[in-house]
């Protein structure tokens, strides 16, 4: 009897488990292609500049990104900016307070991109690592073997999955967000198509702008990712040279040895 009931209780647990799952109890993230995922794969420059002028034109409105030097524009592998425009871009957009001054002036490439202006904002500068996109199945994390962590999915889908309703609570006005944990996000849709106008021409409807400016917070978070991924591939092939070397000389120290029925 306790035997039996220990069994459907178990059974029950995972019908449970299966249940919430069946019904979005974790938000479903969709997988986007993005130029940077895979052992090969790298950040597209245009991609990166697209990203930046959305951070900057809709986003840095509310959200800070103080971790991240303004002067890193000009890196290599990053957006890539030319020296003379990242220094434009610093005195053109945002300000600092120097305590030497003990004034605000002009930022340059030597400050950070500012925090964020609004409270309840978060900082994006490592938002795209802090979030995962992906789960299970199960807590097995299996998901994100096949797909990846899902940061950058993580912040397209946040972007792109308000529902149209909206709730009050407590003076505070809520979205539904298909995305977002628990359904309701207090950021108002921040984005709405041909928002922005691309240098390049590129499409500018809410789901590219969401895309780029979900690349451009991967790179903001990781910047060297590129570096780390050409180190991490030189290193297996090392080790894969390495293998043949002393998988030949363990034949070579042993072959006077074998074949032999007693030495
Ligand atoms: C009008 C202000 C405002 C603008 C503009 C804005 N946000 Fe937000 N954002 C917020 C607030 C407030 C929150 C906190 C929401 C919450 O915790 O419910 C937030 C939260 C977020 C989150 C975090 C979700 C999480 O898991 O905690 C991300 C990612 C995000 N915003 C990205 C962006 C991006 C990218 C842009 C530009 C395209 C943007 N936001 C523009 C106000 C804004």
């Amino acid at each position: 009897m306790i035997r039996k009931l220990t069994l459907s209780a178990l059974a029950a647990l995972a019908l449970g488990a299966g249940a919430a799952h069946a019904a979005g109890d974790e938000a479903h993230i969709h997988d986007v292609d993005f130029s940077f995922e895979g052992p090969f794969g790298a950040f597209d420059q245009m991609q990166l500049q697209r990203g930046l002028q959305v951070y900057t034109e809709v986003c840095s409105a509310c959200h800070g990104l103080r971790y991240v030097p303004i002067r890193t524009l000009g890196d290599e592998g990053g957006p890539g900016l030319p020296e003379d425009q990242v220094r434009a871009y610093a005195s053109q957009n945002f300000e600092t307070f120097d305590p030497e001054l003990d004034d605000t002036r002009p930022a340059t490439p030597a400050d950070h991109f500012p925090a964020s202006n609004l409270e309840n904002a978060p900082d994006l500068s490592l938002m795209a690592k802090a979030r995962a996109g992906f789960h299970g199945p199960y807590g097995l994390g299996i998901n994100q073997f096949f797909q990846g962590i899902g940061g950058p999915e993580y912040i397209v889908n946040i972007l792109t999955g308000y529902t149209g309703e909206t709730k009050e609570e407590a003076g505070t006005t809520y979205y539904g967000n298909k995305a977002f944990p628990g359904g309701w996000i207090a950021m108002a849709p921040p984005l709405s198509d041909d928002q922005v106008t691309f240098a390049d021409g590129h499409a500018a409807d809410v789901h590219h702008m969401a895309e780029d400016a979900a690349a451009f917070l991967m790179w903001a978070a990781e910047p060297h990712m590129m570096a780390r991924k050409h180190a991490g591939f030189v290193a297996v092939l090392f080790l894969a040279i390495l293998t043949v070397l002393l998988y030949l000389t363990n034949k070579r120290l042993w072959a006077p040895h074998k074949g032999k029925k007693h030495a």
